[in-house]
């Protein structure tokens, strides 16, 4: 049962009758650009084959009731209610996507309520966007059922809202953005400061290619510690220089840099100002030569976020490297980190080597057993019944 059907069925069998649509929105993987999205920066997710479903049923009064398969209970609230302090645990996502419409312009006042059913089948904590994947498909349901009118960048930016404001965590753009703008077999090219967004074809399976995610189940929390952290220390870099966001640090500034900043405060915009070049050069270089030449790209970034940011774990390190050691193209880790998910570029005849091979790593070391996937590039965020 996939997770439209899942909705379907979760909803007739919490409310007693059939919704009237049901809409989808996946997961993400970042190709690269990462904790660029906050500091104005450049970004390159995918959208993956993974999805959060969710059903909707219309009502006659102004409450809003949301169940899933993820909590026992369902919460509702009345329209009215909706407020950042009302909402709490997973109905934060929704509720909060509920809220946030209304903070950016949706008229509530004259809509009436609706039953919800959240179905998914993207790994939760895994670094693969769950949340926004909830947040956008809840947005466009949202939106087309009261009638909004909102396009796609405004969606992501109320997605965006609920989880700064609602869930509580300081994050930025690019997850919604990849869900509501991905497509198949796309990259989502994105200038988180115009929010221009190119999407360019990737590519993967026509040169016989997989990318392959390796979640190491190590939980990661970004509403608490490290990420917040990781974005003051760019903010406090940024003013420091004298800038608006890190986006406006050139290369050549890293000197002047060094000498202004302390040292770890400087190894954190070194990344972001390296990390934004990153973006830039792999989709030159995908453009010129196609994704096979990427590789370089994605090792350096992992290097990066090891040694300048600081926000890889022993797992993801052992999961790049093992991939590396056996042949993969290019390897990172991939979103927020402090755990989560690594991914590797490589041919496809490699991936079952790299499966056994990083699963035999993890076993030696003692940690967990890994989950290991390939991924697939794939539409973002659409009505599906
Ligand atoms: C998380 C956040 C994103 C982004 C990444 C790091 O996924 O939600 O906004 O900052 O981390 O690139």
């Amino acid at each position: 049962m996939n997770e439209v059907t899942e909705a379907m069925h979760g909803f007739a069998e919490w409310y007693g009758r059939q919704p009237i649509g049901v809409w989808s929105a996946p997961g993400r993987v970042n190709l690269i650009g990462e904790h660029t999205d906050y500091n104005d920066g450049f970004v390159f997710p995918f959208a993956i084959d993974q999805r959060t479903a969710v059903a909707l049923g219309d009502r006659d009064d102004r409450v809003i009731r949301v169940a899933s398969g993820f909590a026992p209970d369902a919460v509702e609230i009345h329209l009215e209610e909706l407020a950042p302090d009302a909402i709490s645990g997973w109905s934060a996502y929704p509720l909060g996507v509920a809220w946030a419409l209304g903070e950016l312009g949706a008229d509530l006042e004259h809509v009436r309520g609706v039953d919800l059913y959240v179905a998914s089948s993207v790994p939760v904590g895994a670094g693969l966007s769950s949340s926004a994947a909830i947040e956008s498909a809840v947005a466009l349901a949202l939106d087309e059922h009261w009638g909004l009118g909102f396009d796609r960048p405004t969606l992501a930016k109320v997605g965006q809202l609920a989880e700064n404001r609602v869930v509580g965590a300081p994050t930025g753009i690019m997850d919604q953005s990849a869900s509501l703008l991905g497509e198949a077999d796309g990259g989502v090219f994105l200038d988180c400061r115009s929010l221009d967004a190119d999407v360019i074809p990737l590519g993967f399976t026509a040169d016989g290619l997989s990318l392959l995610v390796i979640d190491t189940k190590v939980e990661h929390a970004h509403a608490s510690g490290g990420y917040a952290a990781r974005r003051a220390s760019c903010e406090a870099g940024a003013r420091a220089m004298g800038v608006e966001s890190l986006r406006d640090v050139r290369h050549d500034d890293l000197g002047r840099a060094a000498e202004l900043l302390d040292d770890e405060t400087f190894r954190r915009v070194r990344h972001v100002v390296t990390e934004d070049q990153r973006v830039l050069d792999t989709v030159r270089t995908l453009r010129e030569q196609g994704p096979g030449a990427i590789g370089p790209f994605l090792d350096a970034s992992h290097v990066s976020m090891r040694d300048d940011f600081e926000i890889s774990v022993p797992e993801l390190d052992l999961a790049v490297a093992t991939a590396q050691a056996h042949g993969a193209i290019g390897a990172r880790m991939t979103g927020g980190g402090f755990g989560g998910s690594a991914i590797a570029l490589m041919i496809d005849d490699l991936v079952p080597v790299v499966t056994r091979e990083v699963l035999a790593a993890f076993a030696e070391r003692g940690y967990r057993e890994p989950s290991v996937f390939v991924v697939h590039p794939s539409q973002g965020a659409r009505r599906d019944a």
